[in-house]
């Protein structure tokens, strides 16, 4: 299998603080990659660093084998990383498919020409992710679990071929859960490259036979979930928290 994404050594830090302490792992193409951590382990700065919202202070993300780690995240959009966002921000006073239409604008390739091909196409990641029904009404409106799904359907709208999804399921009842490992399963076999950070071990399991864990900022295990999760570094993780 080749890698669409190659992570080198990457590291970050926010004044003394190292958020991401020389990671490396790879992507590869057609794969779903879980990522799990406990909170503040670095998992949503290593997605901001490969979409490229905040530059490694060392290190080197490849993509398709070219280096983008020095690119702004709208070059990265172009060529095919796309991002959900933990932190939701639907654009206020549009409606659900104008906030999707916005990603179909500014995707892969440049993005649709037009608003009315980038409806179309918004409409489209609206019937994938379940949410067509709520196509005209207003974004704010959306609960908690509309939100996890207009963040993947905006994603989806700008047709990445890596799909970086941080926390899609945070805050969902079993059901939606499991229509969202649903939507993710259908991503994949569009052909689209994953990335999951997700708390829930059981979606993780069901949805992907390789794991890695991070923990203060390091890489501390990456491989098939039965032997991550019995890992005694992190079991040591996820209690050392649990205890806290
Ligand atoms: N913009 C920032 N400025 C300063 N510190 C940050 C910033 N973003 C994240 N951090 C810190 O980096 C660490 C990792 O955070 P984060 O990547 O959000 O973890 P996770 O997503 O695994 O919960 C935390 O200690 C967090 O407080
Ligand atoms: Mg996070």
């Amino acid at each position: 299998m080749s890698a669409i994404l190659e992570i080198r050594n990457v590291t970050r830090r926010f004044a003394g603080l190292v958020a991401v302490n020389q990671v490396s792992f790879t992507l590869a193409e057609g794969e779903i990659l879980g990522l799990i951590g406990p909170n503040g382990a670095g998992k949503t700065t290593l997605v901001s660093l490969i979409s490229g919202t905040l530059a490694p202070t060392h290190g080197e993300i490849l993509y398709q084998g070219n280096p983008i780690g020095n690119l702004p995240a709208y070059r990265r959009a172009r060529l095919g990383i796309g991002r959900t966002f933990q932190i939701m921000r639907p654009f206020p006073g549009l409606s659900v498919l104008d906030n999707v239409a916005v990603g179909a604008l500014f995707g892969r390739g440049g993005g649709q020409p037009d608003l009315a091909q980038a409806r179309e196409q918004a409409r489209a990641c609206l019937d994938f992710v379940g949410l067509g029904r709520a196509a005209g009404q207003r974004a704010e409106a959306l609960g908690g679990p509309g939100r996890k799904r207009l963040e993947l359907a905006k994603a989806l709208a700008m047709q990445p071929r890596v799909l970086l999804c941080d926390e899609v399921m945070a805050g969902l009842n079993l059901v939606e859960i499991d229509e969202v490992i649903d939507v993710i399963r259908k991503v994949r076999a569009t052909g689209i490259s994953v990335l999951v950070i997700e708390h829930v071990i059981k979606a993780i399991k069901s949805l992907s036979n390789r794991l890695l864990v991070l923990h203060h900022g390091e890489k501390i295990a990456d491989g098939p979930p039965g032997e991550v999760l019995a890992n005694a570094e992190v079991v040591q993780a996820y209690l050392g928290r649990q205890r806290a």
